[in-house]
């Protein structure tokens, strides 16, 4: 598995899936999530609530993942994962690594070969960049040492400090 880091925005990536830092309603939001939903169209919307009407009735719940189309994006599919809120008093480093985790084994069972990851909880969920980026890259480092199919995986960094945190792991 390869690792990549590319500064640059998630929604014009040319991979098989683009995993969204989404929330448990799956109803949109901002950042990644509203950037998803405005370029990709209607259509992931409307998935979405397919979902909320079926299996996801009380939502997605944090550290899970879930596939669906990726609407007008160059992607086959966006992988929706809901990051945990830092927080001081509670470590939830293991929240976060299961989305990257989770969304690897969803997008391998698709048949993904390419995967764009976005820095999760970083933004509105307030996780220290440079910690989401250790957790972020040991995760992938460990899926891939324990044969994720997937062949790529591309950290897509919005800003120059969360490209140097990530490159910072990733040597
Ligand atoms: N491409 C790549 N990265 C982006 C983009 C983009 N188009 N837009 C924002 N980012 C970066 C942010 O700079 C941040 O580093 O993605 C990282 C994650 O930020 P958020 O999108 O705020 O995601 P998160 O912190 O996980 O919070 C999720 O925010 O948008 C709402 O609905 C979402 O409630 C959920 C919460």
């Amino acid at each position: 598995m390869e690792i990549v880091l590319v500064r640059g925005d998630i929604t014009e990536q040319q991979v098989d899936a683009v995993v969204n830092a989404a929330n448990s309603s799956l109803l949109g939001g901002g950042g990644v999530d509203g950037a998803i939903h405005r370029k990709g169209g209607p259509q992931i919307l409307a998935a979405c609530r397919d979902l909320r009407a079926g299996h996801y009735g009380k939502g997605l719940p944090t550290g899970r993942a879930v596939a669906t189309t990726a609407g007008r994006l160059p992607a086959r599919w966006v992988v929706h994962t809901v990051g945990p809120v830092h927080s001081r008093s509670e470590d939830r480093s293991e929240l976060l690594a299961s989305c990257h985790r989770e969304s690897l084994r969803v997008a391998a069972e698709l048949g993904a070969r390419s995967v764009a990851f976005p820095a999760i909880s970083t933004g509105v969920y307030r996780w220290p960049v440079e910690d989401a980026a250790r957790i972020a890259v040991q995760t992938v480092r460990e899926a891939g040492a324990s044969g994720c199919s997937v062949e790529e995986v591309r950290f897509v960094l919005f800003d120059a400090p969360a490209y140097e945190a990530f490159a910072a792991q990733a040597v």
